[in-house]
């Protein structure tokens, strides 16, 4: 699998959010996104997913397995919980989409939390936790995916130093363990944890 964009541009009525970017990213990789508030990182990720379409060039996902992208794990980190569910309950989800036993799916959303420090809160209805927990949640959920391909969407914004260091280093792994895990964020010493820094602000045209 691997990420390909050609030319990609963004436009917004007359403005260009983003123009002329070109990347061909594949796992093994750590991709960083970065660049200030405004600068088009969400929805780059978005045109990635394929949920946003982009106004000019292309970005498209080459599968080696021959199957559809969404087979081949695409996991966004920051989708909504399922808030009369606990915690454990929603980070198992990840991997239960994935059609991974049950009994397998609730271990690894054990490990992923524990992984992440939240593993006190994985009896808690999601709607008792408070932004940062719910925050991990999602990135647990997303690891415990075991996706070819993590897309997470500024995972660190609500984190103190701690519980930040312990999510990049989670994302770090998952790439160490063979995923392509783009991730965007404005914060420079998240971003020191991946392979490849791509700013996006330096590559905009306005
Ligand atoms: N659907 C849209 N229509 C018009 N403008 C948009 C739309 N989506 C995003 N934008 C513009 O793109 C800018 C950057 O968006 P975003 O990708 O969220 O940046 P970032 O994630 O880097 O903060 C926003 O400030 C907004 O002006
Ligand atoms: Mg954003």
């Amino acid at each position: 699998m691997r990420i390909v964009a050609r030319d990609l541009g963004m436009r917004f009525g007359s403005r260009w959010l983003f123009q002329g970017l070109d990347f061909a990213w594949e796992p093994p990789s750590f991709v960083s996104v970065t660049g200030p508030s405004g600068s088009g990182k969400t929805t780059l990720l978005g045109v990635i997913s394929g949920s946003i379409q982009a106004s000019a060039g292309d970005c498209i996902a080459e599968t080696d397995e021959n199957r559809a992208p969404s087979s081949a794990g695409w996991i966004v980190q920051n989708s909504p919980l399922l808030v009369s569910r606990t915690a454990l309950e929603n980070v198992a989800l990840g991997p239960l989409f994935r059609r991974v036993p049950q009994s397998e799916s609730l271990a690894r959303a054990e490990q992923e939390m524990a992984r992440l420090g939240i593993e006190h809160l994985a009896n808690v209805r999601a709607k008792k936790l408070s932004g940062g927990e719910r925050q991990r949640v999602t990135v647990a959920r997303a690891l415990a995916s075991q996706a070819r391909l993590i897309l997470a969407d500024e995972p660190t914004s609500s984190l103190d130093a701690e519980a930040k260091v312990r999510v990049a280093t989670a994302l770090r792994s998952a790439a160490d363990d063979g995923a392509l895990v783009i991730m965007a964020t404005h914060d420079k010493d998240v971003a020191a944890f991946a392979d490849t820094v791509f700013d996006i602000g330096q590559r905009t045209t306005r």
